[in-house]
């Protein structure tokens, strides 16, 4: 029996230097050394202090990785990794150390997707994609639904944000709520303990914008009206009530996210919605996906939280993908693409 490609995957695309090892559809290792706490007092990532950190994380953690999954770099048969999107100084880290390893060791090498690797990480809890699919991809710096036919050869945009990402609001939203950096996971901490009580604005969804916005969201208004109701409220000197607003905010991301993403799978006719990126570990998210997406047949694929924000195992899952589907590998002169689109799979 051929046995299932071994492939490893580095991400540099933000503050994460991950190395993720699969063999096939299932996870060997998957290290992480972030930058996070170095950013946090500047409330958001610094790119070129991303860069130096990745620059120093680099080697260690693709020997953890290595050593965690029991192979050396001569039993890998590819390396892939993350091409763009992302920040330029992070992302060339990256490609420059995956470049002298395959130089090394004599391995292919696969320029992936950041976006379409967050797709393909499902496979590794989920086994293979059925394809034609939904993907709902919510991220830090992207928020879009692609229709998905062949995910080796490229997706379809059916619609994205048109000013603030799903996470980007999360972490502008629990900066204005006194929560630290990034705003996720405190939101969604803070919102279990609150009460959807505010009607804040569920943007793009009246009947006007859906005729010409079906499939694309904004949150920049919704953070603006959290803004104006905690500045309200610090003006007449009530307490500003943290876990409320947090519930509610939390409450109009994710309906808007999970009615369009069911209606892009209604319209198209498709049963399965897999959602993807940082947002999709929200455990409110998870759960109104699930709820909706039954009443309709629908089957909603979601991988485990820590699999959902940035990791090696996704990049290596799409790369092992790419094998498996015959995809000529990438030349050792590949660029990496700070602004590659959604359309393209590999660099
Ligand atoms: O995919 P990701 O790790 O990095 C990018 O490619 O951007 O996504 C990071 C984003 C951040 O904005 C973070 O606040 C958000 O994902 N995030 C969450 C949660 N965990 C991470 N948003 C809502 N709820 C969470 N539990
Ligand atoms: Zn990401």
């Amino acid at each position: 029996m051929k046995t299932e490609p071994l492939v490893l995957g580095i991400e540099t695309s933000c503050d994460e230097t991950g190395v993720g090892i699969v063999r096939g559809h299932t996870l060997l290792a998957d290290e992480i050394a972030s930058s996070v706490d170095e950013h946090a007092r500047f409330g958001g990532v610094v790119p070129e202090v991303a860069s130096r950190a990745h620059f120093e994380a680099m080697v260690p953690t693709v020997q953890r990785a290595l050593d965690r999954a029991g192979v050396t770099l001569a039993d890998v048969d590819a390396i892939a990794v993350t091409a763009g999107p992302g920040l330029a100084g992070a992302l060339l880290v990256g490609v420059a150390a995956a470049k002298a390893y395959a130089l090394a060791a004599g391995k292919p090498i696969y320029g992936v997707n950041h976006l379409a690797a967050h797709v393909a990480v499902d496979t590794l809890e989920h086994g293979a994609l059925p394809e034609p699919a939904i993907a709902l991809l919510v991220s830090g710096g992207h928020s879009s639904l692609l229709r998905v036919d062949d995910l080796a050869a490229g997706v379809t945009p059916l619609g994205a944000t048109i000013d603030d990402a799903a996470g980007e609001a999360f972490d502008k939203v629990a900066r204005l709520l006194g929560l630290p950096f990034p705003g996720g996971p405190p939101i969604d901490r803070a919102a279990r303990e609150g009460q959807v009580v505010i009607p804040f604005p569920r943007g793009l969804t009246g009947p006007r914008d859906l005729a010409e916005h079906r499939f694309d969201f904004s949150f920049s208004g919704l953070k603006t009206a959290v803004a104006r109701w905690v500045e309200a409220r610090a003006r007449s000197g009530e307490p500003v009530p943290v876990n409320d607003v947090a519930a509610s905010f939390q409450e109009a991301v994710c309906d808007v996210l999970t009615a369009k993403a069911i209606d892009a799978c209604r319209e198209h006719g498709i049963e399965t919605l897999v959602i993807g990126g940082g947002v999709a570990a929200n455990s409110r998210i998870r759960a109104l996906a699930g709820q909706r997406a039954e009443k309709y047949g629908i089957a909603v694929r979601v991988p485990r939280p820590n699999l959902c924000t940035d990791n090696g195992a996704m990049v290596a899952a799409l790369g092992s993908h790419l094998v498996a589907s015959g995809a000529e590998p990438g030349r050792l002169g590949l660029p990496s693409d700070s602004a590659m689109p959604i359309t393209l799979v590999t660099a």
